[in-house]
This record gives structure tokens, sequence and C-alpha cells, in this order.
């Protein structure tokens, strides 16, 4: 009995002590996903940069990914000059994108930071038989991990 509620003190302090030591909000910039329309396809480009110390040069994140008219989902996607990062893409039930960052905080947890872009800011155009999507809103986000479902 005591034994137990000693552990569960030892988990909460640790989660906290996690909690204080990480940034609750990562800062994503210059974010862009489009369709480069080709015949009956797009080749749809993901790019943005995450820059979480100003001392440090911002990493580069992008993804090219083939497919129809929808902006698709990317399951594991790459910075090329920071393998620590993994993100992700998912498009929502109505029409916005959930986006995901995350980087190992030791060998059994990731940090992840989320941000939800809605549908509002993605332009579907349709150009003849193809549609096309853009994301319009805001070149930065700010992706944090109180966005990230539970
Ligand atoms: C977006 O973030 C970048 C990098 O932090 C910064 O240089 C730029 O000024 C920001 N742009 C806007 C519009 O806030
Ligand atoms: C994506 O970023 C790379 C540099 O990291 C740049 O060369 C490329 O033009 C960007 N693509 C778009 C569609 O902005
Ligand atoms: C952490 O992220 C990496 C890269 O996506 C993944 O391979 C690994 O399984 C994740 N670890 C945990 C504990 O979720």
């Amino acid at each position: 009995m005591q034994f137990s509620i000693i552990l569960a003190l030892a988990a909460s302090a640790s989660a906290a002590t996690l909690q204080r030591r990480q940034a609750q909000t990562y800062p994503i910039a210059d974010f862009s996903a489009d369709c480069i329309p080709h015949s009956n396809y797009c080749s749809h480009s993901y790019n943005f940069t995450v820059n979480s110390d100003p001392s440090l040069s911002p990493s580069h994140c992008s993804a090219f990914v083939q497919g129809p008219d929808q902006l698709p989902a990317v399951e594991e996607g790459t910075c090329s000059d920071n393998v620590g990062y993994t993100w992700s893409i998912e498009p929502t039930s109505d029409g916005g994108l959930d986006f995901a960052i995350w980087y190992a905080f030791n060998a059994r947890s990731n940090i992840t930071y989320c941000a939800s872009i809605p549908a509002s800011q993605i332009t579907t155009e349709t150009d003849g038989t193809a549609n096309t999507q853009h994301y319009t809103g805001p070149k930065n986000l700010t992706a944090s991990i109180s966005e990230c479902p539970a």
C-alpha cells in the first residue's frame, strides 16, 4: 500500500519535471502545402522550417507525395537537416489537416507538438477535371503539446 503511493508520487514528480523542462509550444515557420499539378495528378509538396532555439539555424522539413486531388496524409515526414524530428499530416473529416511533429525525449517516449489547420485555410480550385488544393493560412504556426489528442 505505502509502496504503491510512493511509486505514484515518483511517477507524477517525473511527469511534472518533464513538463517543466520542455517548451509547451514549438514554432513552425514558412509552412506551405500545395498541389503542383501534372496531367491528372498532383505532386503535393509540404514544406516548413522549425527553430526551437533562435541561436541555432532552422531545420528544413519537407515531403513530396504524388496523388490525386486532396492534400494527402504523410505518416512519417522527415527534416533534411535534423534527423531528430519526425512529423505527420492527417486529413480530418471536416476538410482540415492535423499536423504533428515529435522527437525522442528518452528511449521510451517522444514529445509531440500538434497544430490543427482548419478547412477554411485550405483552398480547393477546380481546373477542368482536376481539383488542386493549397494551404492559404498563416505562414507561421504554433504547435503545442496541449493541442495533441490525449
Ligand atoms: C515567421 O517565423 C520566422 C522564423 O521564426 C520569422 O523570421 C518571421 O519573421 C515570422 N513571420 C511572421 C509573419 O511572423
Ligand atoms: C521547400 O523548401 C526547399 C528548401 O528547404 C526549397 O528549395 C523549395 O523550393 C521549397 N518548396 C516550396 C514548394 O516552397
Ligand atoms: C518515437 O518516434 C519514432 C519516429 O516516429 C518512432 O519510430 C518511435 O516508435 C516513437 N517512440 C515511441 C515511444 O512512441
